[in-house]
């Protein structure tokens, strides 16, 4: 093996028997923060300049987020130039908070609160690592050095905001012991009391503790022993809100965020589509969705996820993938047809029994909850199967084809898939559709012809007589028949041609309305009696007489063929 196990030691094992959480159930959605336009914006190649950063602030408010993140005005022009415009240009809802980052230093605090100069609600965030290995990599200071970064930094906080309230603003404290996830959390818990101290929450000056998941070290379930034990030992805790902020190092961001919950936190910071630094923040969108999928309120919206993921994907200059949970262009697409049979039954079932739950296999939302049509839920390649086409054929075209005949139509399908090696569009199946069973040309042709009832002799075994003129291997000859029906009365009359004897072994006909008109679809399956075998046809008319003659002549047509 060339890779190198060995180098990688266990992440600690943190020994919490008392822990509840795993008994617990989540039954309301958290407060939400994006952190978008910060920790998101951070993380992109090219970051976002103040006009990209408006397009997904507005859209950030269009989903119903009440606390944004908006930047860290201290660090760049762009950053404060941006919050100056949502201040001068009154882009703030009276019921948002805007939040800053900053770090816990007296210069970049008073830029910080130059930038929110005329904010209502405002949450200043202040940070500094706390974990074992960047106190003794990267600042080479004790953890009473550096705890005091974090209750200095606070002092300075309370100093400002006081002034500010002064000016009318509200401002929250948000501190973060960077590295959470590295940090001792007995040691967590520690620094965040001592910024407490000094912050004094109360009901009405709350603080949020934020509990980064800066680097993902650890299963979910370590993480969230974590935030239980963090919860069970920080002073204050009815004052302030316990907030996870998960990255996605082991792939597992949202889960942490989602068992941090379960432990007791009340506030999530996150993303859309999971952007932000290496690997990504918790993807808030999977996590309401998630929520949203139990029946819980997720009170953010994202009805219009195209759109969402429109200016995310232009802001951002990233992809969503296509198989992002919920959102990816190919997550509520079924191809392989035992999936596709289900589908189509489940929603059928539904439709049918008039359910008030969503229970379609395969389908854990509504896709149309998010705006998706569900012609994209069943597409059509070598995987799929009879379900799969029958609902394509069915939902795009209204050919509701009878059971018996769904193995045959598909098999002709996926052999057109396994020809080509691609996938069909509907068109495409329509198009097979007609060719192989509609109005099929052949030996047999009708010209015209003309039925007559008689209604005074129902109990006959012939009530209706047929004549009409018919051009079969080309040549034109004259027919009469009768039958208890148009469809007897017509393969009486054709008897005479020579053709073969058929029986009908089965017939199903429905009407299909097409914009003001209504059409009648026949289909019918014919046994030839020389040979036994059964051949199918289909007949499409205005009048209901016609679409079955039409569906026998196909049907003969295909049996002369085979
Ligand atoms: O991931 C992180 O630790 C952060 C902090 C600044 C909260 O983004
Ligand atoms: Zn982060």
């Amino acid at each position: 093996m060339a890779m190198n196990y060995k180098k990688y030691k266990p992440y600690p094992k943190f020994d919490f028997k008392e822990r509840t959480w795993p008994q617990k159930v989540t039954t309301k959605a958290p407060i939400w923060c994006s952190v978008d336009l910060r920790d998101g914006n951070q993380a992109l190649p090219i970051p976002m300049g103040i006009e990209e950063k408006l397009l997904l602030y507005k859209m950030l408010l269009k989903i119903g987020f009440k606390t944004i993140e908006v930047g860290f005005p201290s660090a760049s022009e762009t950053e404060f130039n941006f919050l100056r415009k949502l201040v001068d240009e009154k882009l703030i809802p009276d019921d948002v908070t805007i939040q800053v980052l900053t770090q816990a230093r007296e210069h970049l605090i008073a830029k910080t609160f130059a930038a929110l100069k005329g904010v209502k609600n405002a949450i200043v965030h202040i940070y500094n690592s706390t974990s074992e290995l960047q106190r003794r990599v990267v600042f080479n200071k004790n953890k009473e050095e550096i705890k005091k970064i974090a209750t200095e930094g606070t002092i300075l906080v309370k100093k400002f905001a006081e002034e500010a309230r002064v000016l009318g603003m509200n401002v929250i404290l948000e501190y973060s012991p960077e590295s959470f996830t590295g940090t001792e959390v007995d040691y967590a818990v520690e620094v965040s009391n001592a910024v407490l101290d000094v912050w004094q929450p109360t009901k009405d000056n709350p603080a949020i503790i934020n509990l980064p998941s800066t680097v993902e070290m650890s299963t979910p379930n370590v993480y969230a022993d974590k935030i239980e034990w963090f919860c069970n030992h920080v002073k204050y805790r009815e004052f302030i809100q316990i907030s996870l902020h998960a990255h996605n190092d082991r792939g597992t961001g949202i889960a942490a965020t989602e068992l941090g919950l379960l432990a007791g936190a009340d506030r999530v910071e996150g993303t859309l589509f999971g952007n932000g630094e290496r690997t990504g923040n918790t993807d808030i969108l999977s996590v309401a969705l998630n929520l949203y999928s139990q029946g819980i309120d997720p009170e953010l919206d994202f009805y219009d996820v195209e759109e969402i993921k429109d200016v995310f994907q232009k802001v951002t200059q990233l992809p969503v993938h296509p198989r992002h949970p919920y959102v990816g262009d190919l997550v509520h697409t079924a191809f392989s047809g035992s999936h596709q049979d289900a589908i189509n039954k489940g929603l059928k079932y539904k439709a049918d029994n008039n359910v008030d739950f969503w229970e379609v296999p395969y389908l854990p939302i509504d896709p149309s909850d998010v705006g998706r049509k569900y012609e994209a839920v069943i597409r059509i390649n070598s995987q799929s199967g009879k379900g799969g086409v029958a609902f394509v054929l069915e939902k795009e075209y209204g050919f509701k084809l009878p059971k018996n005949m769904h193995p045959e139509v598909a098999k002709i399908v996926q052999k057109d898939t396994d020809d080509k090696g691609i996938e069909l569009k509907k068109e495409d199946v329509l198009k097979l559709f007609e060719d192989n069973y509609i109005n099929v040309k052949g030996v047999l042709e009708l010209i015209k012809y003309k039925v007559n009832e008689d209604s005074s002799n129902e109990d006959s075994d012939a009530v209706v007589t047929l004549e009409g003129e018919i051009k079969i291997f080309g040549e034109e000859k004259k027919i009469s028949g009768k039958g208890n029906g148009p469809v007897s009365a017509f393969l009486n009359a054709i008897e005479v041609c020579n053709i073969g004897k058929y029986t009908v072994t089965s017939y199903d006909e429905h009407a299909r309305e097409e914009g003001d008109k209504s059409q009648a679809i026949t289909y019918v399956q014919l046994e030839d009696l020389k040979t036994n075998k059964r051949f199918f046809g289909v007949g499409i008319s205005p009048n209901i007489t016609s679409a079955p003659i039409k569906a026998i002549i196909s049907a003969i047509n295909r049996s002369k063929k085979s």
